[in-house]
């Protein structure tokens, strides 16, 4: 295993605080074949944030020479370890099962997806596809039944939004007060 690029300064103690955090629901973490657009990666954090994903690794040099983070409004990159690898297979997080997220025949659909209680879901790039090698490795291969191909960061989105709204969810107001803006007071 080999690290090749640690795009970021990660605060170690707020990491391990989140990965704590979250433990007790299964871990949850994000491969990203060779991304593209920094603005995908940025939005991906902000979804690991939102869901309570802990580790996002990527492949490829591409991300790290387009670090722009606009979408990375809530600053996630400094609490959620971004991780450049050689080999997404080779870090994939000990007891996580592999889950490929593409457009592959065969595949399951999402909707009738069970997820692993921890999973490492794996994606492909904007401009190409989840290689064979890695399809092959992995112990589950899920695609969400669109018209056409989503975009990357959306992707992540929906995948983990479907996992949350399988799950045991925490559902309050408290949580609504703790999700929202500082200028929205607003109430039923
Ligand atoms: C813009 S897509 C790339 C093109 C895609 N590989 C194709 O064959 O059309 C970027 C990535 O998002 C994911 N993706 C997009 N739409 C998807 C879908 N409907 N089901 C599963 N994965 C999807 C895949 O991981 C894909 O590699």
């Amino acid at each position: 295993m080999k690290y090749v690029n640690n795009i970021d300064a990660v605060n170690p103690q707020q990491a391990r605080t989140e990965f704590k955090r979250w433990a007790g629901h299964g871990l949850v973490s994000i491969g990203l074949v060779n991304p593209k657009s920094a603005t995908n990666v940025a939005s991906i954090l902000r979804a690991c944030g939102c869901y309570g994903a802990s580790a996002v690794f990527y492949t490829g040099q591409r991300f790290g020479y387009a670090k722009e983070f606009n979408a990375d409004t809530k600053r996630m990159r400094h609490i959620i370890p971004t991780i450049g690898v050689d080999d997404l297979l080779a870090i994939a997080p000990k007891g996580a099962s592999k889950v490929v997220i593409e457009l592959v025949e065969g595949a399951i659909p999402l909707p009738e997806f069970v997820h692993p209680v921890s999973a490492f879901y794996i994606f492909g790039p904007e401009d190409a596809s989840v290689p064979e090698s890695i399809i092959a490795a992995c112990d589950h291969v899920v695609y969400i039944p669109t018209r056409n191909s989503m975009n990357l960061a959306a992707t992540a989105n929906v995948v983990l939004y479907d996992r949350m709204a399988k799950s045991d969810y925490a559902a309050s107001d408290e949580l609504i007060k703790n999700s929202r803006d500082n200028n929205n007071g607003l109430a039923l």
